[in-house]
């Protein structure tokens, strides 16, 4: 009876966890690998967890024989025999293996040199975004990375403040920003798709709050979005929006915020030249729509208490027109 209990026990907790597991926004599955080092490092997960598992399952095993069966440990030079072979040489044989495996491993994760690397991108993190600064081909953006499908790209990752860790499970493992340290890193990935990565290190109050997107896609799309990149704003048309523009361009917005083009050069806060053509905002944390940009912009701590942006002090016209002329930004 009391087995059951036990049994039920496991299996109910097994359940939640697993439920819980998936309550992240979109999937981060380190045994999903997309790209040669996730995939590497997936394979020699499955390794250790299987050998592991046949270890203890040998150990549990024999424990178990020499518990249940009266008198039946060995003594003597028999049981000096199995001690040597059972507690050191086979332990010893496994751990070699494990060793080989782990430094073919080291091999294949090894980070490529510039002239190896289809892009050069210098990540800084910040409380709680991610500023991105392609040094080859030249643009900036923040909180989404496009890479072309099937090439590494190298990252120089550093901080502005504390220590952030940048974590594409899909791709690569974790890499550190320290700030006053550059770590070099990479990713590539395989096949084209959207891979979500985040903080991977506690850095205050909305450590959890900092995601962002690699967007992998075909290397002619991949080039589009460069060239866009790296135009400068798009010039508004309708009055609205060239209203917006002003209103923008006559706040305290312009502290923080770069728009490429206008006299706004801040640079505290993300790049805005090419915002309308980000998926999400505040940092991965809600889809880019008016109603979330303008929920973000008028009340950015209802939606991330403690963030460094302050609320705007706009109302009315100017308000909608402002948002008018963010969502112009292409
Ligand atoms: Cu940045 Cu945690």
């Amino acid at each position: 009876m009391r087995m059951v209990t036990y049994l039920r026990t496991i299996l109910l907790s097994l359940a939640v966890f697993y439920f819980l597991s998936s309550c992240s926004p979109s999937s981060t599955d380190i045994m999903d690998p997309k790209g040669p080092a996730a995939n590497s490092i997936a394979s020699l997960g499955w390794v250790f967890f299987i050998l592991g598992g046949l270890i203890f399952l040998a150990v549990m095993g024999y424990l178990a024989y020499a518990l249940l069966v009266p008198r039946s440990g060995a003594t003597g030079p028999r049981g000096t025999l199995i001690v040597i072979l059972a507690g050191m040489a086979a332990p010893g044989i496994v751990l070699l293996i494990l060793f080989v495996l782990n430094t073919n491993v080291l091999r294949d994760i090894r980070t490529p040199g510039e002239d190896e690397a289809a892009a050069v991108i210098e990540v800084v993190g910040h409380q709680w975004w991610w500023e991105v600064n392609y040094q080859n081909p030249q643009l900036e953006t923040a909180n989404e990375i496009h890479i072309p499908v099937g090439k590494p790209v190298l990252l120089k990752l550093t901080s502005k403040d504390v220590v952030h860790s940048f974590w594409v499970p899909e791709l690569h493992g974790k890499m550190d920003l320290i700030p006053g340290r550059v770590n070099t890193f990479w990713i590539q990935a395989d096949e084209p798709g959207q891979f979500t990565g985040e903080c991977a290190e506690y850095c205050g109050l909305q450590h959890a709050k900092m995601l962002f997107v690699v967007v992998a896609e075909p290397q002619e799309e991949y080039d589009a979005w460069v060239e866009q990149m790296q135009r400068p704003a798009v010039e508004p048309e309708d009055d609205s929006a060239q209203e917006g523009r002003e209103v923008f361009l006559s706040t305290t917005c312009i502290q923080c915020h770069t728009i490429r083009g206008t006299h706004a050069t801040g640079n505290l806060g993300p790049d805005l030249t090419h915002l309308a053509s980000r998926q999400r905002i505040g940092a991965g944390i809600l889809p880019l729509n008016r109603a979330n940009l303008g929920g973000w912009v008028a009340n950015p701590h209802g939606v991330k208490p403690g963030v460094q942006m302050p609320p705007a002090e706009i109302d009315g016209e100017d308000f909608q027109a402002l948002l008018d002329y963010l969502l112009t930004l292409e």
